[in-house]
């Protein structure tokens, strides 16, 4: 089926949508995004997901390209006219084209580039893989110093991905200075004595909408969170490990560079965490 998608104001098939050869997002990696998921039509964690996007812009000294109202409306059309149940929005914002290339920003008064798509994922929620749990290897985390800000550079994260299919698995955990920082597309978690441990908000990590909403929903049903820095060792010898994102919400992690957790099967807290989680998404989504 050929989707809709939005470019700068229209409503295109897929086939007819094109953005500038000069645009900075595809010269320079020059553009931030989101994603948000979507559930029995609904978008979760919509406001979440526009203070973030806020905060990208402000940090690049890029203007927003439309209202907070513009967005909603972009996104619930895209759902919309693409008949999505469950799946996920990507929305891009790129500093636009001035019809070249050049280091140094355009004039401020360049149209910035705004590109949303849909993704159909049935089964998004009721996921087989987050019943079999994932098989994590770490890798070195050389990425640049600003993880806060959610830019399209993308590419050591694919290759990270890339890692982990050669070696069997299904994601990589980036280590920093002998820490964990955080997944290539999620942010990383252990449980040990029914304690969840995940490390601090810093510009070393993106700061999930999802990781926010999971650990407030934690803190609510009494379990004891400490945030702070850990090795790959201590998530080894924990009961049981998680990652939390917009894409697979909270997925189970069964294995580290071969090392099972517990049981070698999803873990009750991750188990419990997801379940939470979905309901009241599906509860709240606008
Ligand atoms: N990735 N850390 C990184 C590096 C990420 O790319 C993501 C999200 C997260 C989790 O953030 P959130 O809970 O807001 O989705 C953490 C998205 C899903 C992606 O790139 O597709």
């Amino acid at each position: 089926m050929t989707r809709t998608v939005y470019v700068n104001g229209d409503y295109l098939p897929e086939t007819e949508a094109t953005v500038s050869i000069f645009d900075r997002g595809f010269l320079m990696a020059d553009g931030v995004y989101e994603v948000t998921s979507v559930l029995g039509g609904k978008l979760i964690d919509f406001e979440g997901h526009v203070v973030r996007l806020k905060r990208s812009l402000d940090a690049l000294d890029m203007a927003e390209p439309c209202s907070r109202d513009d967005l909603l409306e972009i996104h619930r059309k895209l759902v919309e006219l693409n008949g999505i149940d469950e799946g996920l929005v990507y929305l891009q914002v790129t500093r636009g084209s001035d019809g070249d290339r050049d280091f140094a920003f355009p004039a401020a008064d360049t149209p910035p580039t705004l590109v949303l798509f849909t993704q159909n994922k049935p089964g998004l929620a009721d996921s087989p893989a987050a019943k079999k749990g994932a098989k994590i290897i770490s890798i070195e985390d050389i990425r640049w110093g600003r993880r806060d800000i959610k830019t399209v550079q993308l590419l050591y994260p694919s290759m990270g991905k890339m890692m982990a299919k050669k070696a069997g698995c299904d994601d990589a955990w980036m280590v920093e200075d002998g820490h964990v920082t955080e997944g290539t597309s999620n942010n990383a978690y252990f449980v040990k004595d029914g304690v969840i441990v995940t490390r601090p908000l810093s510009t070393e990590i993106l700061h999930g909408i999802t990781r926010k909403a999971v650990l407030r929903l934690a803190s609510e049903a009494q379990l004891k969170i400490d945030e702070r820095l850990f090795t790959i060792e201590e998530a080894q010898a924990a009961d049981e490990a998680f990652t939390t994102s917009a894409s697979a919400f909270v997925m189970p992690v069964v294995e580290i560079d071969g090392v099972s957790l517990g049981d070698g099967t999803p873990g009750p807290i991750a188990r419990r965490l997801r379940e939470i989680y979905l309901e009241e998404s599906v509860r709240t989504a606008i």
